[in-house]
């Protein structure tokens, strides 16, 4: 049967009629206008054909012999979400289209119908198809201003950072990230230089905080053979090994006066000499500064130089607490879900999200990460992330509601639409659990036998 979907560049139509008199003819000038037919002569049929093959197209009659047109709708739905359907019905059942597009089929030709008329409607169908695909694919795009180099965050408070750092990655400035620990300072440093004409050269980071003092200018410029004990050869500091590129510098706040000077020496005139050496060295390179030490402060106390801190400061970039922008919890837990587990993410219920989301996560986004790497082992082969598998302290945080955590889509949701699918959810549980006594459903959402009925009706659950 497979052999019939030989040409994979054609778009595969199942053509489904009972009526072979019809179906013949039609499917063969369908096949003359460049799509691979398959036929089937019942909606069975169809099913089986639809198990076997993505089809792009389905063209079904409505009225079939056993299961009918809008039966097989769905069931194609199901599988291939995206394919076009469309209805062929009967002189006078109009009414019997109209409810098939309802469920889920693109348009509808009326029996009988003269070819040109059936081409035109599977035409229009495949080019809104298209136009589908193309939304479907700027909405992507759009979403990517979601993500800088797997920089997540959809808040306001994030967006126009991710505005300014395609700005300033085109520049050489020096630029100074400021946030608390865990807030993603480091991952902010490497996109800039991901995006930066510097990117084919090295990205050279330090953590000054790590290096005892009495190294760290060593370090930073590099040696001369015999410029202390130990110096048993030249070496080349980090300026001159990130030439061209770009140095990181963490943990700038905790860097001593003395070595200070000589930075905002480095800094000011782009050269430096090596410890012991008196050689002046000319470098090129970004030097992009991070701390969550209140450097302001610093200043005021006199243990942070304030000329340096202008001259580092030229593009100041501060990442915000994770506590101020809660609504980018769930989109990083779902990454960090994907990142764990890449085959087959783990779901997460919804009291876990709340206390997820009620919590004041001190240690930001290293800390949610760790927090869901954590879940997703203690979940052990369970398909879904539950609070027990938080850790304690995320557990404890009181959520502040009972509403269940509802997550926004992008381009919003249709409010009415979304509640009278709550309700209809609801209320057929209610049936369900009632065995579809009315007065007792009522009495088990505690609304009137008369309100239950109208809403009943209301959302064509009648
Ligand atoms: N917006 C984000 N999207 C995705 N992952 C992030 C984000 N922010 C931080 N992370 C992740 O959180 C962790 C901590 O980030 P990073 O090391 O950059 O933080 P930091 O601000 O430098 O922290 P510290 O001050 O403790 O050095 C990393 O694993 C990083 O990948
Ligand atoms: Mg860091």
């Amino acid at each position: 049967m497979l052999a019939l979907v030989a040409d994979p560049s054609r778009p595969h139509l199942l053509f489904v009629d009972d009526e072979e008199s019809l179906r013949r003819p039609t499917a063969e000038r369908l096949a003359e206008k460049g799509f691979e037919v398959v036929e089937a002569g019942s909606g069975e049929q169809a099913l089986e054909l639809l198990d076997q093959f993505a089809f792009d197209i389905l063209v079904t009659d409505l009225r079939l012999p056993g299961m009918d047109g809008t039966q097989v709708i769905d069931a194609a739905r199901q599988r291939y979400p995206a394919i076009v359907a469309i209805v062929i019905t009967g002189y006078g059942t109009v009414r019997d289209a109209v409810e098939a597009i309802k469920k889920g089929a693109w348009d509808f030709i009326t029996k009988p119908f003269h070819f040109d008329e059936l081409m035109h409607v599977i035409q229009t169908s495949l080019e809104r198809g298209r136009l589908r695909s193309e939304n479907a694919y700027l909405r992507s795009q759009l979403e990517e201003r979601y993500q800088f180099e797997g920089i997540i965050g959809r808040s306001r408070a994030m967006q126009p950072l991710f505005t300014m750092l395609e700005t300033v990655a085109r520049t050489a400035s020096t630029v100074l990230v400021t946030g608390e620990t865990g807030t993603g300072k480091e991952v902010i440093a490497k996109a800039i230089h991901h995006n930066s004409p510097r990117k084919t050269h090295r990205f050279v980071a330090m953590n000054c905080g790590a290096i005892p003092e009495t190294l760290l200018e060593a370090e930073l410029f590099g040696h001369e053979k015999g410029a202390f004990t130990g110096a048993i050869a030249m070496r080349q500091g980090k300026f001159e090994h990130a030439n061209k590129g770009t140095l990181f510098l963490d943990e700038i706040g905790t860097m001593s006066l003395s070595v200070q000077t000589k930075l905002l020496r480095a800094l000011a005139e782009r050269s430096f000499e090596r410890v012991g050496g008196n050689q002046t060295i000319k470098v090129d390179v970004r030097v992009i500064a991070a701390t969550n030490a209140p450097l302001k402060e610093m200043i005021k106390d006199g243990t942070f130089r304030e000329d340096l801190f202008y001259r580092l400061n030229v593009f100041p970039l501060t990442l915000p607490p994770l506590r101020e922008r809660r609504e980018d919890i769930p989109l990083l837990t779902k990454h960090f879900l994907i990142k764990f587990v890449p085959d087959g993410p783990p779901q997460i219920s919804q009291g876990a999200m709340r206390a997820l989301m009620a919590y004041d996560w001190p240690g930001n986004v290293r800390q949610l990460e760790n927090a869901i790497e954590r879940a997703t082992t203690m979940r052990g082969s369970r398909p879904e992330i539950d609070v027990g598998d938080l850790p304690p302290e995320v557990q404890e945080a009181p959520p502040d509601t009972a509403t269940p955590y509802v997550d926004l889509p992008d381009d919003g949701l249709d409010l009415n639409d979304y509640l009278a699918s709550i309700e209809r959810d609801l209320i057929r549980r209610a049936l369900e659990r009632t065995t579809g006594n009315r007065n007792k459903a009522s009495e088990v959402l505690r609304i009137k036998r008369t309100t239950l009925v109208e809403k009943m009706k209301r959302l064509g659950l009648e």
